[in-house]
């Protein structure tokens, strides 16, 4: 048995496992259009405290909340009442679900250093901490493909968010220095490194709520199912990534609809943009980073509406604080962008971009420069 003491309490533990926040680099809003995204685990952390009980007790703790959920085994049902205790026991229903034998109760103290609301998929890193721990401690060798699964179902079933795959999948299969191309129609997966000698990913977190969210998210899933359906008529295609650029003028013409041209467009480039930053970061051109950095965000500004005020004054102030590429990342409409600059300027960067943002938002954003890491983990 391992201990820790907090606020003045002794926690007693197991184990200790770890997930990691997540940004994405590019290929926004395309997991659930089946194509290719390039996100990456970087160095901010959710830890979970794991001890199993003798009777069949649930008990959770989180720091941050200051709430203790308690259940048992037998209660899982989804209820209003769960607050941040929907993703641990939405697991602990799928999995039981599934078929899986969970034999005893548990007691899981969380700490969490990744921002909820911000953009950094804090609610993908708590699904797949815990989706990771009843499997080790419980030796049920789900596999991690089989953890994004589950922690999905979750998403999508038990929470009824109707979020893609991407999140779940970095945060279980994230490798330190590396990105990951991930095809969201298959699953299939590639690392590469992330080679940006000399410069940095900076993540900027605007701190302006994300409200709008989730409602918004859900309007651009619709949009995509409905020029899909459209497009399926003439097109023998699965998803709207299985279009090319080429394709664009005859799109326009069979949509006919303005507004969903422009979700296409973004839809289309932005999986191509994939393709090309991957490869720019293979060859080390960092200039051709910034440039597609600099597109996505146009992108998703112009054709996808999916930034605001915040995103966007955010990355601007970045680019004229001495950034050369800068984008939002995640879903959008506030949360976090993130920009490329040199290293040796980055102090003075910081200092120009608080300045500036603050003066177009009367906001303070917080700048912070994040190393590649591992996906989840046992912490040893
Ligand atoms: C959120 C969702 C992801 C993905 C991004 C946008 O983070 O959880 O599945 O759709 O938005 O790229």
């Amino acid at each position: 048995m391992n201990n820790f003491y907090i606020n003045g309490r002794n926690i007693e533990y197991d184990k200790k496992y770890i997930a990691p926040a997540r940004i994405n680099l590019i290929g926004e809003h395309i997991d659930y259009n089946g194509g290719c995204v390039f996100p990456a685990c970087v160095n901010l952390y959710i830890s979970a405290y794991v001890k199993k009980r003798d009777d069949n007790k649930i008990i959770l703790e989180s720091q941050g909340y200051k709430t203790t959920i308690e259940t048992t085994l037998d209660k899982l049902d989804y209820n209003d009442n769960l607050f941040w205790g929907v993703y641990p026991i939405g697991v602990l229903y799928i999995i039981k679900k599934l078929g899986y034998k969970i034999k005893t109760g548990l007691e899981i103290y969380y700490e969490s250093k990744i921002p909820s609301g911000s953009g950094l998929s804090s609610s993908a890193a708590i699904l797949v901490v815990t989706t990771f721990l009843i499997s080790d401690i419980f030796n049920l060798n789900i596999s991690l493909l089989d953890i994004i699964k589950i922690t999905k179902m979750v998403e999508n079933d038990y929470c009824k968010l109707k979020s893609g795959i991407m999140d779940q999948s970095i945060i279980a299969l994230g490798k330190r220095n590396k990105g990951l191309l991930l095809n969201c129609d298959n699953l299939d997966y590639q690392y590469k490194n992330i080679k940006i000698n000399g410069y940095s990913i900076v993540v900027l977190k605007t701190n302006k709520p994300r409200k709008l969210t989730e409602s918004k998210y859900n309007e651009r899933v619709d949009e995509c199912n409905k020029a899909l359906s459209i497009l399926k008529l003439i097109y023998k295609i699965n998803n709207l990534c299985d279009l090319k650029s080429k394709d664009l003028d005859n799109v326009k013409n069979i949509l006919n609809d303005e507004v969903l041209y422009r979700r296409v467009k973004h839809v289309i480039t932005e999986n191509e943009r994939v393709y090309e930053f991957a490869k720019s970061l293979e060859e080390g051109n960092i200039s051709e980073i910034a440039r597609l950095l600099n597109e996505s965000h146009e992108s998703l500004r112009k054709d996808y509406e999916v930034t605001g005020i915040h995103l966007d004054s955010i990355v601007d102030s970045a680019i004229s604080s001495g950034a050369i590429g800068a984008r939002m990342t995640g879903a959008g409409f506030g949360g976090c962008a993130i920009a490329l600059v040199k290293n040796d300027i980055l102090d003075d960067f910081k200092k120009n971009l608080i300045k500036k943002y603050k003066e177009k938002t009367n906001i303070t954003p917080d700048v912070i420069p994040v190393i590649f890491v591992d996906g989840v983990k046992i912490e040893e």
